[in-house]
């Protein structure tokens, strides 16, 4: 089965693809139609932006403008995700304007997915136990918003088993459809992996080639020689290694060639294989979310 056409069934009620485009420091009109027109054409379903990102409106104008109509689609066949920004945490109306603000710039009347980004607030220090206040607030207002309809799942990102356990005990009837966390064979995160399971939480990848600022993962020569065993490229191989166990990918790519392989993923890694990649030694490449109260 192609990568292009695995959903997971959401808490939520709603589908979701496995596999997106990634698109942090990807902006520009002109690159970001690129990048859109070639994911579509080769058959990606999900696009994951955030407010930070700062291209929400040109996401928005590249489908509305003409993409959807040219591969035959409708708004419904696209699964958009974006996030709250940290700076927007904890007050209800500053919320409900960034959502909005959202909506406006993605040319939509409601968001697939919608994520607290970050477990902090930006005006607060980290280890303040008023965060754990503000991401009550928030996640209350954001189960006000999804039963407006203007959100149709929500979830969070870069939480811990401790931030969901805090927002577990007040979850206001709804956990979160989503933990988007950075995770590939170098930060394997397998005990946050177990509890969102065991929580009907969906795990999904970010930073599966290890950020477009470093090379060390895709130059792992572990991860090089299995990719050689199986005649693919280490990228695919990273990929592979997050879908086979369920875990949703949303890999960046601005190269026509890396769009196009990275959601060529019909071959199988062998439990040797994940054996071998089960043991590399652990090392974050994006923020670390662990010192957040
Ligand atoms: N929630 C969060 O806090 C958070 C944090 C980080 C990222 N994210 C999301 O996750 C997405 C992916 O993470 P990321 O942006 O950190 O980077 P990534 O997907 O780990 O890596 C992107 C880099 O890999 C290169 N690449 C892509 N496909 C390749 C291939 N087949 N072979 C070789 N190189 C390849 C890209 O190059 P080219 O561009 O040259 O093709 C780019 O330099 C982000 O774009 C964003 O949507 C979320």
């Amino acid at each position: 089965m192609s990568a292009a056409s695995q959903y997971v069934q959401l808490s939520s009620g709603y589908q979701m693809p496995l596999v997106g485009i990634g698109t942090f420091q990807v902006t520009g009109k002109n690159r970001i139609h690129d990048v859109i027109d070639e994911a579509l054409n080769v058959g990606y379903h999900s696009i994951d932006t955030a407010a930070v990102y700062r291209n929400e409106e040109d996401i928005g104008y590249a489908l509305s403008s003409g993409l959807l109509h040219k591969y035959g689609l409708e708004r419904e066949n696209i699964f958009l995700t974006t996030k709250l920004a940290p700076s927007d945490h904890g007050d209800p109306r500053q919320i409900r304007n960034a959502v909005e603000t959202s909506l406006r710039a993605l040319g939509s009347n409601y968001i697939d997915l919608y994520l607290i980004h970050w477990p902090g607030a930006a005006r607060i220090p980290e280890n303040s136990v008023d965060n754990i206040k503000l991401r009550s607030i928030t996640w209350q207002t954001l189960v006000d918003l999804k039963s407006q309809g203007f959100l149709r799942s929500i979830g969070v990102s870069n939480y811990t088993v401790k931030h969901l356990e805090h927002l577990l005990q007040d979850c206001h009837g709804v956990k979160p459809a989503v933990n988007q966390i950075e995770c590939h064979p170098h930060y394997r995160q397998e005990q946050l992996r177990d509890f969102c399971n065991k929580e009907g939480i969906h795990v999904q990848a970010y930073s599966s080639l290890g950020t477009s600022n470093e090379n060390s993962l895709l130059k792992d020569s572990i991860v090089c020689n299995i990719a050689k065993e199986i005649n693919v490229s280490p990228a695919q191989l990273l990929l592979k290694w997050a879908l086979q166990q369920g875990i949703g990918i949303i890999p960046k790519a601005t190269q026509k060639q890396h769009i196009r392989d990275n959601i060529k993923l019909d071959f199988d890694i062998n439990d040797d294989q994940m054996k071998r990649l089960s043991v590399l030694p652990q090392k974050k490449y994006a923020w670390n979310p662990d010192n957040v109260v």
